[in-house]
């Protein structure tokens, strides 16, 4: 039997923080076991957001292949691919909008939510970030994924990718696996400063590269239950963002126990949790940082692995759109240059 197909994606934004390796990172690794993974760099994707910053997103790239394969994605293992650089995906977008009513680009929950974060009234947006969920269709479709593990805010995306999928079967044959969401156990992690969630850019985050130093440093201002005052006030733990941490990160399970415990009768300060979580964390993100200090001496090594995921991956894509050309009637095997792409 062969392995399933996993496909995920993100837009780089930026490093990544210790609420990624919780949600998407951790569970990946765990894929990344039993699962044939691609794992996208969506960079296109980014441009729906970042066009008028052309300098931020090739370092951004940069920043999220290092943490990837610091926290150990294994090249070996899965496909890493940069989206820009597979000109089928594009192709296929193309193609797809013809079966997309417009209606239903509309109605999208997640674009409607993040035109609405941005303040982009709907006559501005662009046809490009409207159209998104259609290209990242033609991301899962190109590379024919079976599963695609994502958060929450994902799964009208991925319903929008099984229509077009059963859509396009119906019209032209069984060309693609209906891919379904896994949605798997993410926590979502608070940021250091209570908010529901952590955010590169909400000033809320602990990052992967931060420094043993700066982790204690946010760590002992973190958020935590504000009733406290003394620490011999009985305290709540539910809810609590260090002990959320605590719960997602100690690997110690009788001492977050023995805190929570002592916690809640007031019998520990917060300043003592915050020391213990701030050397657990420590202790997570250390080979982490070690991993990382290496690849960064040995970038030819990293470029080596995006380009051979990106070689793979496009050829993938390349034997789906010979297919799709086929099946939509415009693959004129007499005028076409047998040409492999590069
Ligand atoms: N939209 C996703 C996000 O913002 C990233 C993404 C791009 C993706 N292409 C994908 C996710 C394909 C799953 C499959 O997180």
């Amino acid at each position: 039997m062969t392995k399933k197909r996993v496909v995920t994606g993100v837009r780089p934004s930026g490093p990544l923080h210790v609420g990624h390796l919780a949600g998407v990172l951790r569970s990946w690794l765990e894929l990344q076991e039993s699962y044939e993974c691609f794992f996208l760099l969506a960079d296109v994707q980014a441009l729906t957001t970042n066009f008028d910053r052309p300098d931020q997103i090739s370092t951004d790239v940069r920043e999220v292949i290092l943490d990837w394969l610091s926290v150990g994605l294994d090249p070996q293992r899965s496909t890493f691919y940069l989206q820009s650089m597979l000109p089928e995906i594009a192709e296929l977008t193309v193609f797809l909008g013809m079966l997309v009513p417009l209606s239903h680009v509309r109605r999208n929950p997640t674009i409607k939510s993040e035109a609405e974060q941005r303040g982009w009234e709907s006559e501005n947006l662009t046809y490009g970030f409207l159209g998104y969920p259609i290209s990242q269709a033609a991301d899962i479709m190109a590379v024919r994924g079976d599963l695609v593990p994502v958060g929450e805010d994902q799964l009208p995306h991925v319903e929008q990718t099984r229509e077009i999928v059963r859509r396009f079967n119906r019209l032209y044959g069984p060309v693609f696996p209906e891919p379904q969401a896994l949605l798997g156990e993410m926590p979502r992690l608070p940021g250091t400063d209570g908010r529901r969630q952590m955010g590169t850019s909400l000033g809320n985050a602990i990052f992967l590269i931060d420094d043993p130093e700066t982790v204690r440093r946010k760590v002992m201002g973190m958020y935590t239950d504000p009733r406290r005052i003394h620490a011999t006030d009985p305290g709540t733990v539910e809810g609590n963002p260090v002990f959320t941490y605590h719960d997602v990160f100690n690997p110690d399970g009788a001492e977050v126990a023995e805190l929570k415990q002592r916690y809640r009768k007031g019998r520990v300060g917060d300043i003592e949790v915050k020391e213990r979580l701030a050397v657990a964390l420590n202790g997570v993100l250390e080979p982490i940082r070690r991993r990382r200090e290496q690849l960064a001496m040995d970038i030819d090594t990293v470029d080596a692995a995006v380009r051979s995921g990106t070689r793979r991956a496009r050829s993938e894509a390349a034997a789906t759109m010979k297919t799709v050309r086929e099946v939509m009637g415009i693959s004129y095997p007499s005028l076409r240059e047998q040409q492999q792409p590069g």
